[in-house]
C-alpha cells in the first residue's frame, strides 16, 4: 500500500545529499563554518540552498567566495557543531576543534581534517521559498591522497563513505 504525500511535503521524500560544510569569511576576515545538505552540482557550478539569515549567506554576499568541505563518517561529531547557530564572529572550525588550512585561490580556509575541498566564487543567486539558491563556480579542489579512483572520481568507499 502507498500513502499519499502532499505537495508541501514532497521535498521530504528526497533525503539530504551527503552533508557538506561551507566555510566563508566576512569582510573583516572572521571565519565561519556551517553545515548544508541542500545542494546540487552541475559543473562548473555548485548551487546551495542557504537561508538568507545565515552568516554563510551574508559572508558570501560580502566577499563572493566560499569553500565546500566534505567530511568523512569519522567526522560526524563536528557536523553537530557546524549545524548549531552561534553569534556572528564565532569561528566554528575552532569550536569543533578542527584546523584551518590555507586555500589556494580564495580567502576562506579549508578544513584540514576533512576529506575533500572545493574553492568557489559566487556567480548568481535566486530566491526559492524561504532560501536563496546560491550558485558558485568551482575554481579548484583538493583531497586526501589516495581517495580518487582511476577516472578521477572521489572514492566514497575509500573515504569510509560520506555522511548522509
Ligand atoms: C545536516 C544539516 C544540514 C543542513 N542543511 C542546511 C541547508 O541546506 N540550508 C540551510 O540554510 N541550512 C542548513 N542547515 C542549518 C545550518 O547549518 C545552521 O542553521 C547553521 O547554524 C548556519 O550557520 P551560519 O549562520 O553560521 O551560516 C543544516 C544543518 C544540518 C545539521
Amino acid at each position: 500500500m502507498k500513502i499519499e504525500v502532499p505537495k508541501d511535503k514532497c521535498g521530504k521524500l528526497l533525503t539530504s545529499e551527503p552533508v557538506i560544510v561551507i566555510t566563508t569569511v566576512d569582510k573583516k576576515g572572521n571565519v565561519n563554518g556551517a553545515a548544508f545538505g541542500s545542494y546540487v552540482r552541475v559543473a562548473p557550478l555548485i548551487m546551495v540552498a542557504i537561508f538568507s539569515g545565515h552568516h554563510t549567506y551574508s559572508n558570501i554576499k560580502e566577499t563572493e567566495e566560499f569553500v565546500v568541505n566534505l567530511p568523512g563518517r569519522d567526522q560526524i561529531d563536528s557536523i553537530m557543531v557546524f549545524g548549531k547557530s552561534y553569534p556572528k564572529g564565532v569561528n566554528e572550525i575552532q569550536e569543533a576543534g578542527l584546523t584551518e588550512l590555507k586555500s589556494t585561490i580564495v580567502r576562506p580556509p579549508k578544513i584540514e581534517e576533512y576529506k575533500a575541498h572545493i574553492e568557489c566564487r559566487f556567480k548568481w543567486e535566486k530566491e526559492v521559498g524561504s532560501h536563496m539558491l546560491v550558485a558558485g563556480e568551482m575554481l579548484i579542489g583538493s583531497c586526501d591522497e589516495g581517495l580518487l579512483d582511476e577516472e578521477g572520481y572521489f572514492d566514497v568507499v575509500k573515504a569510509e563513505g560520506k555522511l548522509n
